[in-house]
């Protein structure tokens, strides 16, 4: 009855911004829509290499949990606390504590628990924002961060762009902060918080000590909050691939391990989050947490919303369950991090067999490919082109339309304009899914690309 556009109807004009907003994804997720690739139930569906989420270790996932899931009665109620009981804070700090390696034990009064990573960050945003206040974030950056700070908080990001190489660069990604600071104060946008991510999506890497220690000084110059986006700390495959004679690359140090942080910053303004989705490969289960040991005013002003992200009592149920067995837990990362070394391993030997490039990744489920030599404009035919040929013509209009192509091959990879790239044919494609699948992808791939296997 078109009831959505009758000018009587007013909505607010926050959201009308939201209707405005104009994001890839969208239209990517529309095309995907609900064909996904079954092996035997939808084999021409679209087999999903986009997303980050790890199925490898789903099986023993659901072995392990099953048993335990059985529901009691005080499970059906409210549960004591919107942002976690007591009893899953203290879980969660058990588990940092094995695993992060933080200076000073994390206790359950430092942590809240949310619906997501998601809903963490857009938290976050609303805490430390006004609207119209600017969130600084080096590009290219995981898509959802646009959704994230802006459809409630409605505070803008402001993109920093860097080649991956400055992206790891301890010097040049501060340069160029303080670059994209400078400007967006002369441009009037009050700057409140930066948000970083360590391991790096979509570039796999974790960032070098000496770039996080001179970003933390950068942040305390400007008085900036920090949030660390964690979500793929224990992910890293560095020393699984060393293991096999491969170099490991940086490893991974969480910034609660930073043994001198009051001297690089008012630790006050340092936050972490971490979560389910990605190192314990239970994304649906829709749990992330805020740790913040330094600043007992922000988690009180998120606990102020903290009701909007509550989760169910049979969601805390599952959680406390995955969490209640920690040596079990530990096997768990372990595994995890030898199934990602193998799955990463496979996926690089089928790219330098292609003769593809990309960059090494040595964290999180996916692979930052560069796909430029296969985009051509409009008009000319399919195919591997010379990359000096090209150099000069591959426009985001050709990367598009080679997205398109692949898509319409029944592959879904992730296009570089959802992590806002500005180097046309980057590509972010995951690996953590089992190999016979993988291999479908990869032979559509490849029919995408019009190379012969
Ligand atoms: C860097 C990063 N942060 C946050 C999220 C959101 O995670 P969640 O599923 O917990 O909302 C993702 C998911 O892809 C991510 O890659």
């Amino acid at each position: 009855m078109g009831e959505s556009s009758l000018p009587n109807a007013p909505l607010s004009e926050r959201v009308r911004a939201n209707l405005s907003f104009n994001n890839p994804l969208w239209k990517i997720f529309s095309r995907v829509g609900n064909n996904h690739y079954h092996p035997a139930n939808n084999p021409d569906g679209i087999l999903n290499l986009g997303v980050a989420e790890n199925k490898m270790m789903r099986g023993e996932l659901v072995k392990h949990l099953n048993p335990k899931l059985e529901l009691t009665e005080s499970q059906l109620g409210y549960g004591p606390d919107p942002s976690g009981s007591t009893k899953v804070r203290e879980q969660i700090a058990d588990m940092v504590n094995s695993h992060f390696a933080p200076v000073d034990p994390v206790l359950p009064a430092h942590i809240t628990v949310h619906n997501g990573t998601t809903s963490a960050i857009d938290i976050f945003s609303y805490v430390t924002c006004d609207p119209g206040e600017g969130i600084m974030i080096a590009a290219p950056y995981y898509g959802g961060f646009d959704f994230d700070t802006f459809m409630r908080a409605k505070a803008p990001i402001v993109e920093v762009s860097m080649a991956p190489a400055d992206m790891l660069h301890p010097e040049r990604h501060v340069e160029l902060m303080e670059a994209a600071y400078q400007k967006a104060v002369a441009e009037g946008i009050l700057v409140r918080s930066i948000i970083f991510t360590n391991p790096h999506n979509p570039l796999g890497q974790c960032h070098p000590r000496a770039l996080i220690e001179n970003l933390l000084r950068f942040a305390n110059r400007y008085n900036l909050h920090i949030l660390f986006d964690e979500i793929y700390a224990l992910s890293v495959f560095n020393t699984e691939l060393n293991e096999l004679g491969i170099d490991s690359g940086t490893e991974f140090h969480s910034v609660l391990s930073y043994p001198h942080l009051a001297d690089l910053i008012d630790p006050s303004l340092v936050h972490v989050i971490h979560g389910m989705s990605k190192d314990f490969c239970f994304n649906g289960l829709r749990i992330g947490y805020l740790i913040s040991p330094w600043n007992s005013t922000f988690i009180n002003a998120v606990k102020t919303v903290s009701a909007f992200t509550w989760f169910s009592g049979t969601t805390e149920h599952v959680l406390t369950q995955f969490f209640s067995d920690p040596a079990w837990v530990a096997e768990f990362i372990q595994g995890n991090r030898r199934s990602l070394a193998q799955a990463y391993l496979h996926m690089a030997r089928f790219l330098k067999r292609q003769n593809i490039p990309f960059i090494p990744s040595r964290a999180g489920h996916f692979i930052w490919v560069n796909l430029r030599r296969f985009c051509c404009s409009e008009g000319q035919s399919d195919g591997p082109g010379n990359e000096d040929e090209k150099e000069e013509e591959v426009t985001m209009a050709a990367a598009d339309a080679l997205f398109d192509r692949i898509l319409d091959a029944g592959v879904y990879i992730a296009p570089g304009i959802v992590f806002h790239t500005h180097e046309p044919g980057w590509f972010r494609i995951s690996f953590a899914a089992p190999q016979s699948e993988v291999d479908v992808g990869l032979t559509r791939l490849l029919k995408a690309l019009a190379i012969s296997g």
